[in-house]
């Protein structure tokens, strides 16, 4: 069909119903339905099309008999032509029914169609029948995302997206939360990231900061005395991008005065519970558990621990004590760790298993320096070390895997190193091989494993910089029992900071605020802020804090991760209607781009060539 024989002028009425709603009670009944052509079978005189909208799919019939002018038309209809039909509802023979279909039982014969708008052939397939198809690469669907938004799975996303803010809102009102928009064009808030900066026109050589969170804005609200804030938010952080960190994302932010920890606690605990119950129709066991920092990471290598299943690190460090075995020996004078993860079922393995698991997994992506280990055959024989017998000896192997309660079919992984880094690649080990043994479920039924990760440290040495940064943010107040030691002892001093975690993701984190200009005044020392420089940075806090700030404290929600976790999708994605690439770029609308010289000039701002730069 030409584009020019479509007027697109609609001379139907309204329509009576959504391509999701007939049923056999309909049948009978006149309808107008609107909708896109989703596929498309000729039969013997008749042909079926399947009309999708939002809603779903309903089966329309044409044919001579019930009307010759819009059998003909039908001919020319093509994928995802839009179009506006009426006709009679009427049931399907039993042979025809589609159970898989909630509109499956009837069909619509129709009277008259009306081509409202013809397509283009598509670059990818849009519709769900297409089963078989390959799904299409995730560049060509972001370019033409408006095509990929049509495809059902993903609308599927985003109603739930969208089921998700009516229940945050409608639980935060109820819990006497007010919500408040904080400025997007505002002064830099340190989160760790790099800040989005937009340039002033009015003040030539002044920034804007996209904000990284509303931090600053939101502990300001509680000395105004508004006692209970939220806020979806849109961030921004300009880091290097993952499957699960996206530049521009949005926060549940919350900040509660005179909070305490387990106050926060419950009140999350309550609005998850609103959540999985709105969307999953389950309940979920509160209050969730809690684990210290330090203990996350001793016995899972993370700060995050998946808790879906057990593959516990062990420490070895006492039992290889004078083992005599050199890299054991150092690793232990040097002050640091060996640790052990028992594998089930894995003792069999072959050699060339395990050259692959240390060279592509350990070494390569985990980054640790190899591989040792001890396979114990199903057999009940004799383990089978890595390390020699006259470098290792057989005895020590076996007080080993005793220690460790490992028995046949067991395979012991052993890392050494220093602290906490061999915790760390321990942690990643332990996931690598949860994959392998398929203990971590894909989709979205679940379980649902939520953990509060609390006293993290309040700071961390950067080696590169020399300096202490906030291992949260510098807001962040010390454990009371640790203020006097602070000085003396930095990195021992634990902070009132939490973590949100599910399934082995950060869903959250926050944590009880200095309210004591004083104290503030020390972290920022400790940070090696000095006076002129906090007072330029944050004088506008350090100032509100003079003037009667309650205690408090709050959390951030990572809702793109919580809708992720939700529907079970393997990135942020596709859960956000526009997203960025990897490389920050919007494929779509080609974001960033170079702009006109003079909105340059209207800014002050000058570009140098790159090349000229390195030159
Ligand atoms: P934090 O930096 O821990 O805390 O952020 C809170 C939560 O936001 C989510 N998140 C992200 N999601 C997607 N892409 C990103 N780049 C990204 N960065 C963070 C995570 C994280 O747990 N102002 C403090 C909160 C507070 O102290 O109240 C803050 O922003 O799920």
């Amino acid at each position: 069909m030409q584009r020019e024989q479509i007027t697109g002028t609609d001379t139907h009425q309204r329509r009576t119903h959504t391509c999701g709603a007939l049923r056999p009670e309909h049948v009978g009944q006149t309808v107008i339905l609107k909708g896109w052509v989703d596929t498309r079978r000729d039969l013997g005189g008749l042909i079926f099309i399947d009309l999708r909208d939002r809603y779903g799919l309903t089966q329309i019939v044409f044919s001579p008999q019930d009307g010759l002018d819009a059998y003909k038309l039908a001919d020319s209809l093509r994928s995802e032509y839009v179009v506006s039909v009426e006709g009679r509802v009427q049931e399907r023979s039993d042979e025809t029914i589609n159970p898989k279909l909630p509109t499956g039982q009837v069909e619509v014969r129709v009277d008259d169609l009306v081509v409202l708008n013809t397509a283009d052939v598509l670059p990818f397939a849009v519709s769900a029948h297409e089963e078989k198809r390959r799904l299409a690469s995730e560049d060509l669907r972001l370019k033409y995302r408006y095509l990929d938004l049509r495809r059902p799975e993903v609308q599927q996303r985003f109603l739930t997206r969208h089921a998700l803010y009516q229940t945050v809102h409608r639980y935060f009102d109820a819990h006497d939360f007010v919500e408040i928009e904080t400025p997007t064009l505002m002064k830099s808030t340190p989160e760790g990231a790099r800040d989005y900066l937009v340039p002033s026109r009015v003040h030539p050589g002044h920034f804007y900061a996209l904000p990284q969170s509303p931090q600053t804005y939101k502990q300001i609200l509680m000395v105004s005395g508004l006692d209970r804030y939220v806020q979806i938010v849109k961030c921004f952080r300009d880091e290097d991008l993952r499957a699960d960190r996206q530049p521009e994302f949005t926060q549940i932010d919350v900040e509660i005065s005179f909070a305490t920890e387990d106050l926060v606690y419950e009140l999350m605990e309550g609005l998850m519970a609103a959540i999985w119950k709105d969307i999953k129709g389950g309940d979920l066991e509160t209050p969730f558990p809690r684990m210290r920092y330090d203990e996350a990471l001793r016995r899972f290598g993370s700060d995050k621990p998946d808790m879906r299943f057990g593959l516990e690190l062990q420490d070895l460090s006492e039992v290889f004590e004078g083992s005599g075995f050199r890299v054991f020996d150092s690793t232990l004078a040097e002050g640091g760790k060996i640790m052990a993860l028992v594998v089930p079922g894995m003792g069999d393995q072959g050699r060339g298993y395990m050259d692959r698991l240390d060279k592509n997994t350990v070494r390569k992506q985990i980054g640790a320096g190899g591989l040792i280990y001890f396979k114990l055959p199903a057999d009940g024989s004799e383990a089978v070390s890595s390390v020699k017998e006259h470098v290792l000896p057989r005895a020590t192997v076996d007080r080993a895997v005793e220690a460790l309660g490992a028995g046949a079919g067991d395979l012991v992984l052993i890392l050494a190193g220093a602290t906490p880094t061999v915790y760390e690649q321990m942690g990643a080990l332990r996931l690598h091989m949860a994959g392998e043994l398929n203990l971590i479920p894909e989709g979205a039924d679940g379980p649902w494993k939520f953990l509060w990760v609390t006293e993290f440290p309040l700071l961390e040495w950067d080696e590169k910089a020399q300096r202490f940064f906030a291992m949260h943010h510098p807001f962040t107040s010390p454990r009371p029992e640790d203020l006097d030691s602070m000085f003396d002892n930095p990195r021992e001093t634990r902070a009132r900071a939490y973590d949100l975690v599910l399934n082995g993701s950060e869903i959250g984190g926050g944590s009880i605020r200095i309210h004591n200009p004083t104290v503030q005044h020390q972290m920022f020392r400790l940070l090696g802020i000095d006076e002129e420089e906090a007072q330029e940075r944050f004088g506008f806090l350090l100032d509100a804090f003079r003037y009667g700030a309650p205690p408090h404290g709050g959390i951030a929600l990572g809702l793109d991760r919580i809708v992720m976790l939700l529907t079970g999708a393997d990135s942020l994605r596709d859960v956000i209607a526009f997203p960025k690439t990897q490389s920050a770029q919007e494929p779509m609308s080609n974001s960033p781009a170079p702009v006109d010289g003079h909105q340059l000039e209207d800014l002050h701002i000058q570009v140098i060539d790159i090349e000229e730069e390195e030159d």
